[in-house]
């Protein structure tokens, strides 16, 4: 039978939340932890799954039943919080971002690897099979060389949602920024990940429509390392939500992804899953184009859960997940200083 592991859930706000409702899916994890300052949301959260309610991080990590920790806490405690996680013994799955900076995501991935632990990032979206044919199409050669790659983020937030849970959201300290590295790192994510990693940017921010620190929107001009240039073009100040977008231009071919699903492809030949490794089949099951919130979380997890029972490396490791981080932090900085900025990290070891 294959080991199940023991929960503690950190933060029980809105993921936190979503977590916990996500792991109901999944047979090898149970909740019997929730970390929360707030009582009254860390009691209800608690007792809904009848775990222990702490009070404090430090007591839920002095709990030697618990095996794994999920962050769902503002993204500029993840470092601080995985590295006490690690030396604890317990595996580590945070929220995206998982570092606010550059030296606390290397700091974290440090941690691990000093511990012998695992830590896995949340990033549902880019295990969308849309995403990996895409993904593999590409490197087939299915559009041809790629030329022109796009992400875009057109979404609506209001001040309530900035000024919720303490107003974390959209500061410096505690967000990393605005809708940058909360909303768009997703999709952000996708198409660095999609064109082989971003070289360097170039960047404008601005603060439109919200009483926040941060950017509520953004646009900037990228190089790939392979040559391609590209665009990023987001804002939370929109009327609506509009579906997000990336579309990539190749010399033979074009695609358009909406929402990570596939709305337009021209190549040599159509997107199919015999695109697709084992692996890649192994991580896309049971993908469907409209998930609900929530349904791209059990998937990441089940996969993280089934890759911990069998000793393997989960989806998304620290490495993996650190380039987008990366990218959104050169954008900052070509923004501050109006130059052109080299992306951190971004040699052959970040481009895989
Ligand atoms: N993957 C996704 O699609 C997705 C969606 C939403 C949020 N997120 C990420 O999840 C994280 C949390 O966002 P949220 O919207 O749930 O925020 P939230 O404000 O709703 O929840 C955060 C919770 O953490 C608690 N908290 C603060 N300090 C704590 C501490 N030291 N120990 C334990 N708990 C503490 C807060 O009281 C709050 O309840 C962020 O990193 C965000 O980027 C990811």
């Amino acid at each position: 039978m294959s080991k199940s592991f023991m929960v503690g859930i950190v933060g029980a706000g809105v993921i936190g939340t979503a977590h916990a409702g996500a792991l109901e899916g999944i047979g090898n994890a149970t909740v019997v932890g929730v970390a929360e300052p707030r009582e009254e949301a860390g009691r209800k959260l608690a007792d809904k799954y009848e775990a222990h309610w702490h009070s404090s991080y430090t007591d839920l990590l002095a709990d030697p039943e618990i095996d794994l920790v999920i962050l769902g806490t503002p993204s500029g405690l993840h470092p601080e919080q995985t590295i006490l996680a690690a030396g604890a013994g317990k595996h580590v799955i945070t929220e995206k971002p998982m570092s606010i900076t550059h030296d606390g995501a290397t700091r974290m991935i440090e941690a691990v690897d000093r511990a012998g632990v695992t830590l896995a990032v949340i990033f549902q979206n880019r295990l969308s099979r849309d995403v990996y044919r895409v993904k593999r199409a590409i490197e087939a050669g299915l559009i041809g060389k790629p030329i022109l790659g796009s992400a875009s983020v057109f979404w609506h937030r209001s001040q309530d949602y900035y000024d919720a849970n303490g107003g974390w959201r959209g500061t410096w300290a505690l967000d990393g920024g605005g809708v940058l590295i909360n909303q768009s790192i997703h999709t952000i994510d996708v198409l660095q990940w999609m064109l082989g990693g971003v070289a360097s940017v170039q960047a404008h921010v601005a603060t439109l429509n919200h009483q926040i620190e941060a950017e509520d929107a953004a646009s900037a001009s990228l190089r790939f390392h392979s040559g391609a240039v590209g665009s990023i073009l987001v804002t939370t100040s929109a009327a609506q939500d509009f579906p997000t977008r990336v579309e990539i231009i190749g010399s033979e071919g074009r695609v358009t992804l909406e929402n990570n699903v596939v709305s337009h492809f021209e190549g040599k030949r159509e997107l199919s899953d015999d695109l697709l490794s084992d692996d890649d089949l192994v991580t896309v099951r049971d993908w469907k184009p409209v998930e609900a919130f929530g349904e791209g979380h059990r998937r990441q997890l089940r996969l993280i859960f089934d890759a911990l029972a069998a000793g393997k490396e989960p989806p998304i490791p620290g490495r993996e997940a650190r380039k987008a981080v990366d990218v959104i932090l050169g954008i900052y900085e070509s923004a501050r200083s109006g130059m052109r900025i080299d992306i951190a990290g971004s040699g052959p070891e970040g481009r895989s």
